[in-house]
């Protein structure tokens, strides 16, 4: 197998996408090796996770830099100082600079949880259940500067029920997160997704012409 990619994620919580990756990176044959797990939140649950399982893990606390420039440095060191090639945001709640965009450009990778371009931003699921949507879902793109936009590699869909609450609907879109996230940087990392401009070319055609309904009522 050609070399993996060297793939810091990002988190700044519970880091259950996270998780969903580092398992992931545990079979020989995925094209990703976790080298780093970074929050900017000393206390998230996520650092204490990977660092029981002796994962290289880093808490890069925002508060204590002054400017959102220097906790950017602090950043861009930590992720040269294991050489990472790829970015991975798992519930980052930092928003970053355009020049630290840029510089990852194609490189860094988000998971957003609503079927993009609906839905950016927070309450994601509130959003959903008060526009009535019948199909919902979650969304990984590489990152550019606006806030959860960004060229699309991978969407999965669930369905709205009629009964859903934000909860409801969080817990089934989360699970289908923890399939997707791990897919779509086997995708990245593999070369079988790459972005040119603005657009993301498939080294295969994984798509069926089988459409997908919500049929849940
Ligand atoms: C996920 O829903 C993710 O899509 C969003 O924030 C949440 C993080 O959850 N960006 P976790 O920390 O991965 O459990």
């Amino acid at each position: 197998m050609t070399k993996k990619i060297r793939t810091a994620i990002l988190i700044s919580s519970r880091g259950s996408n996270m998780q969903a990756l580092v398992e992931a990176a545990q079979a020989a044959d995925y094209p990703a090796e976790i080298v780093l797990v970074g929050s900017n939140r000393p206390d998230a649950e996520g650092l204490a996770w990977a660092d029981a399982r002796g994962l290289r893990t880093l808490a890069i606390d925002h508060t204590r830099h002054a400017s959102r420039e220097a906790f950017e440095t602090s950043l861009q060191e930590a992720l040269e100082a294991v050489d990472a090639e790829l970015v991975a945001l798992a519930g980052f709640m930092r928003i970053l600079t355009a020049p630290f965009v840029e510089k990852w450009r194609n490189r860094m990778i988000n998971i957003h949880p609503s079927l993009l371009p609906s839905f950016r931003g927070l309450h994601t699921h509130e959003q959903a259940l008060a526009a009535g949507v019948r199909i919902a879902g979650c969304t990984v793109h590489f990152v550019r500067p606006d806030m959860d936009t960004g060229p699309i590699i991978a969407q999965a869909a669930v369905p709205v029920d009629s009964c859903d609450t934000p909860a409801t609907l969080g817990a089934r879109v989360l699970g289908a997160e923890h399939v997707l996230y791990p897919a779509a940087l086997r995708l990245v990392a593999s070369g079988d997704a790459r972005c040119e401009g603005d657009k993301i070319f498939m080294k295969q055609n994984v798509n069926s012409s089988l459409p997908l309904y919500s049929v849940t009522d």
